[in-house]
Formats: structure tokens, C-alpha cells, sequence
């Protein structure tokens, strides 16, 4: 395996994005992080850089080709490859039955959770190509396999990130380039609290009854932490998981099983 490698982690400001970009870099990856939120980023950098490795936060709107364009060439720019892409960030959407969405909350969702990684892909995909080496990691959800009521452009995205993910596995293989794709289930954090506490409030329902019910949906009777999602990202981009491409995983407690 090559050495001083580098991964971009997109969303890698917060959440799950953040979690991977800490657990790439326990890797020994130098980390580009490409997100909206300044403070953030700030934040992963010095998680990361705390770990000893290398760390840069681009200001990306994956709504805009040119801003991610310019990440992509400023990332190579500073770091001369891009060994891993982790197409991260996503937004939740509208939550409304469908035919209360408006067609311009359909298309954000899906300029950021299914435009957007295509758009990274397209950037990276050239140095990949060249370098004779790249991991690209889509997180989607479990919610592109299972139903989640009133999150159609959500599901649509992540059902679609998986068919961008089998497809592009298929394009690039020759080239030592795997894509695969994480499915979170429900992850505990403050995003889900707050899902819970709307569904809490519009249900009657107490809190901890929302959550319990979450719970009880998966095998194991639990959620999954956003290291759990770490740990796979890190895996599918590290040399155990060479023979690993067009790939869906769960990472649901047994929430789902295919
Ligand atoms: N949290 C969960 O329970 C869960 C479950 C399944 C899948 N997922 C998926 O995991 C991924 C991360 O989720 P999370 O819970 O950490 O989310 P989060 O909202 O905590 O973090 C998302 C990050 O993406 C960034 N982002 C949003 N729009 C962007 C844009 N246009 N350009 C650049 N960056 C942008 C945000 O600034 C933020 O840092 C998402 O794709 C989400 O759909 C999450």
C-alpha cells in the first residue's frame, strides 16, 4: 500500500463525516475535509490532527460543480493524490407525504445526497485513474432498502446512491478503483434525538417510547453508534477489503438483512 495516503471526507464536519475522518486518520490517511460548516471542520482538524496526521478543511458546497471542482483540485494541489473519497455529507429532506413536497425540496435533496457524490466522483475519479489506485465510499442508509414514510426524496437518493455505487464499482475496477456503499441504520447522536422528539410530539407519544420502538426494530434491539459506521469506512478503504467493491453493507443492528 501506498504511503501518505489521503482521503476527502465529505460532511466531515460533524456527525458520522467526522467520526470517519478521525478513524481514517488513526489509519495514518492525511485528511481533507469538505463541508459547509466552518467551526466544524475546524473541529475534525484538530481531532486529526491530533492523531498525527495531516488535515485540511475546504469550504464545499456540493450543490455547486465548481465548488466541488475546486475542492478536488485544491486537495490535490496539497496533497499530490487522492487515495480515498468518502461521499458523507447528506441532508434528511423534507419530511411530508409526497404530495406535499414542493419540486424545489425534491431537488435539493437531491443536488446534496445524490448529485453531489457523483459530482465528487467525477472530480476524483481522473487522479484515481492515473494514480492506478482509489477507495470510494458512498454512505447511503437503510432507508434506500426499507420504507421511512414521508421521506421519498430521501429514500429515492439513497436507493439511487446504491445503484451509482454498483454501476460506477463496475466502471472503474480495471484501475484498482473499489466503490462501495455503508447503510447506516438509525445512529445514535443529536439527529436522531431530534427525529424522535418530533415523531414524540406529533404522536403523543413519550420520548423514550419513540426511542425504544426505534430500538426494538433492530436484531440486536439497539441503534448504531457513529463509530460503528467509522470502522467499516476505514475497512472498505484499507487493504483487507481489496477484493471488496459494488458493495452495500448494513451497518444496522440487524435493523436490515439485505
Ligand atoms: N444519522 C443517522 O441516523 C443516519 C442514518 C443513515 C444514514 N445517514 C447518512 O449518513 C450521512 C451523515 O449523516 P449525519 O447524521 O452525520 O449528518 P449530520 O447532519 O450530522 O452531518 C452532515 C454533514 O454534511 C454537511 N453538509 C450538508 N449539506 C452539505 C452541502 N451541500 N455541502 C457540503 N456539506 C454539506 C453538514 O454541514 C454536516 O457537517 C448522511 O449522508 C446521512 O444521510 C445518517
Amino acid at each position: 500500500m501506498r504511503s501518505n495516503r489521503t482521503a476527502v471526507v465529505t460532511g466531515g464536519g460533524r456527525g458520522i463525516g467526522q467520526a470517519i475522518a478521525v478513524e481514517l486518520a488513526r489509519h495514518g490517511l492525511d485528511i481533507v475535509i469538505a463541508d459547509l460548516d466552518e467551526e466544524g471542520m475546524e473541529e475534525t482538524r484538530s481531532l486529526v490532527e491530533a492523531e498525527e496526521q495531516r488535515a485540511l478543511g475546504l469550504h464545499t458546497d456540493l450543490k455547486h460543480p465548481e465548488s466541488v471542482q475546486s475542492t478536488i483540485e485544491t486537495a490535490l494541489a496539497e496533497f499530490e493524490t487522492i487515495d480515498a473519497l468518502v461521499n458523507n455529507a447528506g441532508i434528511a429532506g423534507p419530511t411530508s407525504p409526497c404530495e406535499e413536497i414542493s419540486a424545489t425540496d425534491w431537488d435539493e435533496t437531491i443536488d446534496v445526497n445524490l448529485r453531489g457524490p457523483f459530482l465528487a466522483c467525477k472530480e476524483a475519479i481522473p487522479a484515481m485513474k492515473s494514480q492506478g489506485y482509489g477507495r470510494i465510499v458512498n454512505v447511503a442508509s437503510v432507508t434506500g432498502k426499507r420504507p421511512l414514510e414521508h421521506r421519498t426524496p430521501y429514500a429515492a437518493t439513497k436507493m439511487g446512491l446504491i445503484g451509482f455505487t454498483r454501476t460506477l464499482a463496475a466502471e472503474v475496477g480495471e484501475h484498482d478503483i473499489n466503490v462501495n456503499a455503508i447503510c447506516p441504520g438509525s445512529v445514535d447522536g443529536p439527529r436522531i434525538k431530534r427525529v424522535f422528539e418530533k415523531k414524540a410530539e406529533s404522536t403523543g407519544q413519550t420520548f423514550e417510547d419513540v426511542r425504544q420502538a426505534a430500538e426494538s426494530e433492530s436484531a440486536r434491539g439497539e441503534l448504531v453508534e457513529r463509530e460503528d459506521i467509522a470502522k467499516v469506512a476505514a475497512f472498505l478503504c484499507s487493504s483487507d477489503a481489496d477484493r471488496i467493491t459494488g458493495q452495500d453493507l448494513n451497518v444496522s443492528a440487524g435493523k436490515v438483512m439485505y
